[in-house]
C-alpha cells in the first residue's frame, strides 16, 4: 500500500488543510463552521455510499476548502455569488494545497471540484454530486432557504446518493417537510 493511501494519513492530511482554512477564514467563524460541517457531511455520505480512499481524500479536501473563495469575491467585486466563488476559489485551494503530498492531477482534480460545486448541470461525477448534497444539507439548516421552500422538490431535484437521501429525509423533511 502506498504512502498515500494509509488511512490515518487520510485524516492528517485533511485536518492539516482544515487549519489552514481555519487561518485563511479567521476570524470568520459562520465561514469555518460552514466549512467543518460540510466536510463532516460530504465524510458521512462518502463512508455511505463506501467511497475508497484515495477519492475520500480529494472529496474531503475539496470540501474544506469549496467556499475559500467567497472572502476574495466579497474584496473583489462586493458579491459572495456561487459563481465568483466558484471562479476564484480554485487559484486559492491550488496553493494551499502544496506541499501535502498531492500529485499536480489530484490538487487540479479537488480545484474542479472546488470550480464546480454549484455547477448542478454536471452529472456523473460522484463526488462532486456528495459535495452538492453535504453543502446543500447544511446550507438549509443554515437558513439559506425562505419559508415555504418545497424541500421534497430540492430533494428530488438535486439529491442522488442513497446515504445523502436518507439523511436529508431524516434531517430535513421530518423537521421542514
Ligand atoms: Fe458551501
Amino acid at each position: 500500500m502506498s504512502f498515500f493511501l494509509k488511512g490515518d494519513l487520510i485524516l492528517v492530511r485533511v485536518s492539516i488543510l482544515e487549519r489552514k482554512m481555519i487561518e485563511y477564514n479567521a476570524p470568520d467563524m459562520k465561514r469555518i463552521n460552514h466549512a467543518l460541517k460540510v466536510t463532516a457531511f460530504a465524510h458521512v455520505i462518502a463512508d455511505g455510499e463506501k467511497i475508497g480512499k484515495r477519492d475520500k481524500v480529494l472529496l474531503l479536501c475539496a470540501a474544506v476548502l469549496h467556499d475559500i473563495g467567497i472572502h476574495e469575491a466579497e474584496k473583489q467585486y462586493n458579491s459572495a455569488s456561487g459563481q465568483l466563488q466558484e471562479k476564484l476559489g480554485p487559484a486559492i485551494a491550488y496553493q494551499m494545497l502544496i506541499g501535502l503530498g498531492f500529485t499536480k492531477s489530484e490538487r487540479e482534480r479537488i480545484c474542479f471540484l472546488i470550480g464546480h460545486h454549484h455547477t448542478y448541470t454536471i452529472k456523473n461525477d460522484i463526488l462532486l454530486q456528495i459535495l452538492f448534497e453535504a453543502d446543500f444539507i447544511v446550507n438549509i439548516d443554515e437558513g439559506d432557504f425562505p419559508d415555504g421552500t418545497d424541500y421534497k422538490m430540492i430533494e428530488n431535484k438535486n439529491f442522488k446518493t442513497k446515504t445523502g437521501i436518507d439523511i436529508f429525509e431524516k434531517l430535513i423533511l421530518t423537521d421542514k417537510g
